[in-house]
């Protein structure tokens, strides 16, 4: 892929389509709904940011941030097409995430992530995050999350 093609900008309503489409083939247990995007979306800016990596053919990964100034923050959601996968633009996007979490002066992160997603964890933990405990059943019968968290545990 050519790399100098790629642009990371807001999520706008249009895009809601083509990140749905995404998540089905990413989450397929649990994907976001159309409707839930459009929930978060309406968050902007004041609780939720949101940001794309587009090329020419479309947008192609996203990530998205719950985060009251001075509060604690949430990672949403972050998601790259597989075939995209491992070219760097999900370490861009989380970057731009954590940029956004200090500009809100959040002083510790939080996320869920699946049990056995454990890419997922590596990729985390190389951003500061550790498993702090196990939610049971968090995406369904059998299927437990790690919450994980960066920051102070005060
Ligand atoms: C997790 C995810 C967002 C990472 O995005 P990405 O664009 O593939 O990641 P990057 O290319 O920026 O790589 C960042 C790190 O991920 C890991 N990684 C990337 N490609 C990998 C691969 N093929 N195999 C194993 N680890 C890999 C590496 O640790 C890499 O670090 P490095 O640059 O030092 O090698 C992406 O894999 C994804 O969308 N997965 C499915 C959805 C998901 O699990 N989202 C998180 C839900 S909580």
């Amino acid at each position: 892929m050519n790399t100098n093609v790629i642009n990371m900008r807001p999520l706008h309503w249009s895009d809601i389509g083509a990140a749905s489409a995404l998540e089905v083939r990413l989450f397929p247990r649990d994907p976001w709904s159309v409707e839930q995007f459009w929930s978060e979306l309406a968050g902007v800016p004041s609780t939720r940011w949101y940001e794309v990596a587009e090329s020419p053919t479309g947008i192609f990964g996203y990530v998205g941030l719950y985060a009251v100034p001075g509060g604690d923050a949430d990672v949403q959601t972050l998601a790259v097409d597989p075939e995209q996968q491992g070219n760097g633009i999900g370490r861009q996007l989380f970057a731009d995430l954590l940029a956004e979490v200090e500009r809100r002066g959040c002083p510790r992160v939080f996320l869920e992530v699946a049990a056995e997603n454990e890419r997922a964890q590596r990729f985390y933990k190389q951003f500061d995050f550790e498993r702090i405990s196990v939610r049971r059943d968090y995406y369904g019968p059998g299927f437990d999350a790690h919450v994980m968290r960066r920051g102070d545990d005060s």
